[in-house]
């Protein structure tokens, strides 16, 4: 007797297992046996539901905080971060107070959080060496941490900062398309290709450019590209030239080139969508299971 009841006791069974077999099986009506499968289905249907829901709804909480500028942190607490990131990879070629580094790095003072932007998003920056020309490469940084960067310089010599808002228009594509045409088109080509420039330098494709690089290279001006000042081609203007840009790229590439390709929100779109299909299958499983 003692012997029986310590073994499932140790196992962390209970008695009930065989119980219920015995009794509910032979004992109970045949009503309430075929509607336990249907509750039990409907309840784990649930269950599923909202633990899928869940886990979608933290994905992107985890995605949207990854991207864009952080509430939860002020100015001085991301200029901050930035001044470590700056000391460890910036500060031997633009020195410890911006001023530069003779036969290094140009001088930081004032360029403003829209050229580190720029810079550092496009790979540009933190150079590898005496480069000639600059070329776009993978970002060393996350999104995150060029702001921070970026708040790190704009704190020490102030200068155009990083747009914030909408930065594209797409209401009036045939004036985008004309500003393109006269100030751009020069240098970047009509099919956004880029093209040679003089002295073995080039201006390069637009083809990998997001929306907030376009617009920062017409407000820093990098390397050879001038300058394009509010007073010269204004917010509205330039995003109109953002909105032609991007637009007439996403028709001239309807095959898709993955999915970072087409920006935060039509990610969050697809794992949206994902997520659902994936309920219905796991709902179409419990179904198929329990029938
Ligand atoms: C190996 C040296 C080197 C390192 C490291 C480096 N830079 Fe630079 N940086 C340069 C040089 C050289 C230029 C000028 C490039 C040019 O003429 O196009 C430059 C230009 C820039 C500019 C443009 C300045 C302007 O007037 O518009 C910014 C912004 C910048 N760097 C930021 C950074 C940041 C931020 C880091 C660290 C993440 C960094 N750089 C790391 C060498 C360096
Ligand atoms: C005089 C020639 C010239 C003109 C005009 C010009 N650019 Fe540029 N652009 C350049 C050069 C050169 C670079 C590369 C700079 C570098 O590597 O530091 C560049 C870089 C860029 C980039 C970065 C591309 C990437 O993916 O790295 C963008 C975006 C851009 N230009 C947009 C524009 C827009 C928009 C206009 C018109 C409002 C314009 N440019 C006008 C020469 C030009």
């Amino acid at each position: 007797m003692s012997e029986e009841f310590d073994v499932p006791d140790e196992l962390g069974f209970t008695p009930a297992v065989p119980d219920a077999s015995t009794d509910r099986d032979d004992a109970a009506p045949r009503r309430p046996k075929r509607r336990r499968p249907g509750l039990r289905r409907r309840i784990a249907a649930t269950a599923v539901i909202v633990g899928a829901l869940a886990t979608m709804g933290g994905a992107y909480t985890l995605f949207a905080g990854s991207s864009g500028a952080s509430d939860s942190n002020t100015p001085a607490e991301m200029a901050a971060k930035g001044r470590q990131l700056y000391e460890t990879s910036c500060i031997t070629c633009h020195g410890a107070n911006l001023q530069g580094v003779p036969g290094r790095g140009v001088p930081l003072l004032g360029v403003g959080g829209a050229a580190v932007y720029f810079q550092v998003s496009t790979g540009r920056m933190p150079a590898t060496g005496q480069a000639a020309e600059m070329t776009r490469k993978p970002a060393k940084f996350d999104d995150q941490q060029i702001r921070e960067l970026a708040a790190f310089v704009q704190s020490m010599g102030g200068g155009i900062d990083i747009p914030t808002g909408t930065l594209r228009a797409t209401t009036d594509l045939g004036k985008g398309g004309d500003l393109f045409r006269l100030n751009c088109a020069s240098c970047h080509g009509m099919t956004f290709k880029g093209a040679p420039l003089s002295a073995g330098k080039a201006a390069p494709s637009l083809n990998e450019a997001t929306d907030l690089q376009i617009y920062t290279a017409m407000l820093t001006g990098p390397e050879n590209m001038p300058v394009f000042s509010n007073n010269q081609i204004t917010p509205q203007e330039k995003r109109e030239i953002v909105g032609y840009i991007q637009t007439i790229k996403a028709s001239q590439d309807p095959g898709g080139h993955g999915i970072d390709r087409i920006g935060p929100v039509s990610e969050a779109i697809v794992i949206w969508v994902a997520g659902v299909g994936a309920i219905m299958i796991i709902i179409l499983w419990i179904g198929a299971k329990t029938e």
